[in-house]
Formats: structure tokens, C-alpha cells, sequence
């Protein structure tokens, strides 16, 4: 099969994955359990088959919205949901339909800005969360991270390995950029041939800096390691100089 996008990739082989995954993860859980509430008006961004939703709304949500650009995931979630509690729509992140200002709180987990291809994209997609977001409404956000992946020594030796690729094919592109690793839970080989579609892992200061230019207030700032111990930094200095590992968080508020 000749993948093209992560549209594609989350329309055939990683479908089954997300349409079907069930309970939080601990870092999920705890930030939803610290930094949201249960009686806002809350929407979640690629929500694919709802896993996210469906688990807030037993945790006591009620008011839930959720969107995603994959019709066949909407529909999953639709069909999970016979009675219509939860409001899932297909919409892309870089072009919502919603008006200004329409939720209280807002969930970007996952890495949904990691999976959009193009610089552009990803800066309307932000612009987009804030536009829909309220006034001093809350949004969490997760990122691939970078410094996460180069302190690794699994995978320190495969980014070494791409540079050189790039530098041999005269390729300038950026190792922010990387191919998917994994497709559908088996390893995908085609990474090792530098093979689109990429996803782009920030570092911290680029997320930090995606966030604040779009007006976002960082409240809290950590990786998994930091979310484990239960220590999120309050911004991007006090953070800075600790050990990144796993995914990138930060919790915000619409200034
Ligand atoms: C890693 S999956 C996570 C699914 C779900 N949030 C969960 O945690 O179980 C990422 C989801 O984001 C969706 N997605 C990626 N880019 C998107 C975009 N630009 N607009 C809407 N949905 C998008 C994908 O279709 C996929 O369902």
C-alpha cells in the first residue's frame, strides 16, 4: 500500500488501533482529573473512535463534544454512543467549523499537532483551538517530543542513521521531521528508506513558543517523567535542563 498522508495511515492501518482502544492513560487521567472540569463544555480534538469521551463521561462529564477528519472514526463513535450523549462530528483541526468561543475546555492529547504535515497547518490548527476556545478557558495539549526521542539510545542510533541518509541524498530536511517507526503496531521498514508521510516531534521550546505566539498562558509544562512524579513545572525555564522522556504536555489557558 503506498501511504501517502496520516490521513490515509489513520484511514487503513492504524484505523483498527484507535477506533477500538479503551481506558486513559495515567498521564491522561491525571491531567484530565487535575485541570478539567466535569461540568464544562469540553471538546476533544481527534477524538477517533471516542476512547477519551467515553471514559470522561463515565469519570462524570456531561457536556462532551469530539471531532475528527476520518469519517470512518466518527462513525465508530456514533455507533458506541446509541443514545447521542456525546456530540462527534467530522471536522479537520486546521479548519473548524465551530464559532468563536464555543467551549469552556479543550483536549489537543495525543499529539494530534504532531501528526499535521506542514508548518502552516499546525499554526492554524493552534490559532483554530484558540479561536473556539473561551476566555480563560483551559486547554491540554500533548507533543512528540524531541529531546525525548535524541536521550534515547534505542532510537538515538536510527536519528544518526537518517542524517546521514538525508546528507548523502543532499536532502536539507529537518530531523524534527521523522517517519512513523511503527504502522499498525508492526514495525514499518519503509522508515529506514526515509519514507513520507512524517510526523514532527518539537522540542520543548518550539511547543512552548507555538503555544505563547498564538496568546495561549502556559499554566504547566512536563514530559511523562515529570507527569509520573507528579511534577509539572509552572513554565519553560524551571523545566528546562531536566530530563525529558515520553511525550511533551503542557496545560494552558486562553489569556
Ligand atoms: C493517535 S489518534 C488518537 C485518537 C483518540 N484521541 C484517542 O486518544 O484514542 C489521532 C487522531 O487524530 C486524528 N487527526 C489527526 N489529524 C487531524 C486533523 N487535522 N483534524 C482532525 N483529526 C485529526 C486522527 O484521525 C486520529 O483519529
Amino acid at each position: 500500500m503506498n501511504l501517502v498522508s496520516n490521513k490515509q495511515i489513520y484511514n487503513t492501518v492504524e484505523f483498527d488501533t484507535w477506533a477500538h482502544e479503551t481506558n486513559l492513560l495515567d498521564e491522561e487521567k491525571y491531567l484530565i482529573e487535575t485541570y478539567l472540569n466535569k461540568e464544562a463544555k469540553t471538546l476533544e480534538a481527534g477524538t477517533g473512535g471516542g476512547r477519551i469521551l467515553f471514559e470522561m463521561k463515565k469519570m462524570g462529564f456531561h457536556s462532551l463534544y469530539g471531532y475528527d477528519y476520518v469519517p470512518k472514526y466518527i462513525a465508530q463513535a456514533q455507533h458506541k454512543d446509541p443514545e447521542s450523549d456525546i456530540c462527534f462530528e467530522v471536522q479537520n483541526a486546521t479548519q473548524l467549523k465551530y464559532a468563536d468561543s464555543s467551549f469552556d475546555q479543550i483536549i489537543y492529547l495525543q499529539q494530534i499537532l504532531s501528526v499535521i504535515e506542514d508548518e502552516n497547518g499546525r499554526e492554524k490548527a493552534l490559532q483554530e483551538a484558540y479561536r473556539i476556545l473561551k476566555k480563560q478557558g483551559m486547554a491540554l495539549f500533548s507533543f512528540l517530543c524531541f529531546e525525548s526521542r535524541m536521550n534515547n539510545i534505542v532510537y538515538f542510533p536510527f536519528l544518526v542513521y537518517l542524517s546521514i541518509v538525508r546528507k548523502l541524498r543532499g536532502s536539507h530536511h529537518s530531523l524534527r521531521y521523522l517517519p512513523w517507526l511503527k504502522l499498525g503496531g508492526k514495525v514499518n521498514w519503509r522508515a529506514l528508506c526515509d519514507r513520507a508521510p512524517y510526523v514532527y516531534w518539537y522540542s520543548l521550546h518550539e511547543a512552548v513558543q507555538a503555544l505563547a505566539s498564538v496568546g495561549f498562558n502556559i499554566l504547566a509544562v512536563g514530559s511523562t517523567r515529570q507527569i509520573q512524579k507528579q511534577q509539572m513545572h509552572a513554565n519553560l525555564e524551571s523545566l528546562t535542563g531536566e530530563r525529558l522522556e515520553g511525550m511533551l504536555y503542557c496545560v494552558c489557558q486562553k489569556s
